[in-house]
């Protein structure tokens, strides 16, 4: 047997949930390949990593006899081990010169070996932990949406980085950032799994095709739907009339063999329609996301030679800018430089130190979404605190946003959700109400690429007035009137 992964007939359902998240699939994945996994939120990425890794059990076969190394695993937040520790785990026999060399590779100087891994950026974690994977040459990576903590910078060197090795699955929801290497891409759609050569792009193309086609043959599957359903019934009919109609015992076992037939014909005719239903079902419905915006009245920021301080020091050279109802303004910087900060000092104001003048002028609806750790959130008690209104409103946007009733609206208090799903949640409560200003921090970090979209189109609809920080590209390029870059005082 080679290194490739054979999966074949897998089945697999989680026992709170009402349908399989997998049934039947057949996939062959080369151990060479560099395969990108796309599909929409809670569609089962993860949960596929998980069945790759043994951590679940499911119906039918995984056959491999690849060893399975996994993004992230992070130390425990308490660990004081150096990074050069961490990237020794994997693989402790690697030379020093090839643990820098590629720590060169992903832009980062060799001093950080030995520094705590605990104080590294965000970024710099990612990419070592990266590195530690690929450090293990038996290995085949499972990286789990590697870009969340990275700037529009770091996708790029990560991009290249993995455009240099081969043999991994990647899972994430920035197209751009997949295409930089990507040469197979895995797709879960609504009801099937496409496996196709290719990036992203040739993906989309393909599926829009396939989507148009489907599109229209629906009417025509309705029609044979139905035409089916009547074959079905009338042999079901006349099966049993058959078989009750006489009391001749060669009659009757041959009226039995005939309603035998009869069911067999049935079985492949109701086979056939559930295809076709499904063949409907797979085409992706996007609904429009409504927000409700507010005018600001007047200018909402003016910033003059601006810095924030820290221990005395400014975070970055100086800003100057403006924002007017309507604009947009993106912030973008390297990772660590004080864009959160920044958006922090937007909204709290106090408790800052600055250099510069400013002025801010906050109107009273305000939209918040923080960067924060969603981890603790206690959906059950969010949604009990909620006016009758607020919930319906709050139903409504996740219903918006892909996220069926049935499916939350009845959950133990510890349910798991998926990292899109829980986006979902805090971007609804983002959502709700009428709000002035928009103050957004990574909004499409973990949303899948049909939210993005959703998001754009409502963004360049309804026309509210935000200042933001997002790394994905496209999204910040569609969406942005103004942008500014933050630079680290060196
Ligand atoms: N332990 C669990 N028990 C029950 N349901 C679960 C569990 N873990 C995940 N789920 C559900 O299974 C579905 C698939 O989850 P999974 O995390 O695999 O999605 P995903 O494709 O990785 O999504 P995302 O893009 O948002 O990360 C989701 O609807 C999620 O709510
Ligand atoms: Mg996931």
């Amino acid at each position: 047997m080679t290194g490739n992964i054979l999966i074949r007939n897998m089945t697999f359902q989680y026992e709170s949930m009402l349908e399989p998240i997998f049934k039947d699939v057949n996939v062959n994945i080369h151990e060479n390949w560099r395969l990108g996994l796309v599909g929409r939120n809670g569609r089962g990425k993860t949960t596929f990593f998980k069945i790759l890794r043994g951590l679940v059990d499911y119906e039918g076969e995984v056959e491999t006899t690849l060893e399975f190394t996994y993004f992230p695993v992070y130390p425990d937040a308490s660990s004081e081990e150096m990074a050069l520790e961490v990237l020794q785990k994997q693989n402790p026999h690697r030379e020093l010169w090839e643990i820098e060399r590629e720590l060169s590779y992903m832009n980062l100087p060799a001093e950080i070996l030995y520094k705590p891994f605990r104080v590294l950026s965000g970024g710099e974690q990612t990419k070592l932990l990266l590195i530690e994977l690929f450090l293990n040459e038996n290995a085949f990576p499972l990286i789990d949406e590697p870009t969340n903590n990275l700037d529009l910078n770091g996708r790029r060197v990560v991009g290249q980085y993995l455009k240099n090795k081969k043999g991994y699955i990647v899972v994430s929801h920035d197209e751009a950032f997949l295409n930089h290497f990507v040469d197979h891409i895995l797709a879960i759609n609504k009801e099937s799994i496409d496996l196709i050569k290719g990036d992203v792009e040739t993906w989309k193309a393909e599926k829009e095709l396939a989507d148009e086609r489907s599109e229209e043959q629906n009417a025509q599957l309705k029609n044979e739907i139905k035409r089916l359903n009547t074959v079905s019934n009338r042999v079901n009919t006349w099966g049993n009339k058959r078989e009750s109609s006489t009391h001749d015992s060669t009659e009757r076992r041959l009226a039995a063999k005939q309603m035998k037939r009869a069911k067999a014909i049935k079985k492949r005719t109701d086979e056939k329609v559930e295809e076709k239903k499904r063949l409907i079902r797979n085409t992706e419905e996007v609904e429009g996301l409504k927000m409700k915006v507010k005018e600001p009245r007047k200018r909402l920021l003016y910033l003059r030679h601006f810095s924030i301080l820290q221990d005395g020091f400014p975070l970055f050279e100086d800003l100057n800018v403006e924002v007017f109802p309507n604009e947009r303004l993106f912030i973008e910087g390297k990772n660590g430089v004080g864009k959160s900060t920044l958006l922090h000092f937007l909204t709290a104001q106090e408790g800052f130190e600055t250099t510069g003048e400013w002025e801010v002028n906050l109107p009273e609806n305000l939209s918040i979404l923080d960067q924060k750790n969603q981890g603790a959130f206690d959906y059950v008690s969010y949604v009990q605190s909620l006016t009758a209104e607020e919930k319906e409103d709050f139903w409504h946007l996740l219903h918006q946003l892909g996220m069926k009733r049935a499916r939350f609206s009845n959950l133990p208090t510890n349910h798991q959700w998926s990292a899109g799903e829980m986006k979902k949640i805090f971007l609804s409560q983002a959502l709700l109400g009428e709000n002035a200003l928009f103050v957004w921090d990574e909004v499409t970090n973990s949303l899948d690429l049909h939210v993005i979209q959703q998001l754009v189109e409502s963004i360049l609809h309804y026309g509210p007035t935000m200042i933001a920080v997002d790394h994905n590209e496209s999204f910040v390029e569609a969406v942005s009137t103004k942008k500014i870059e933050l630079v680290k005082v060196e």
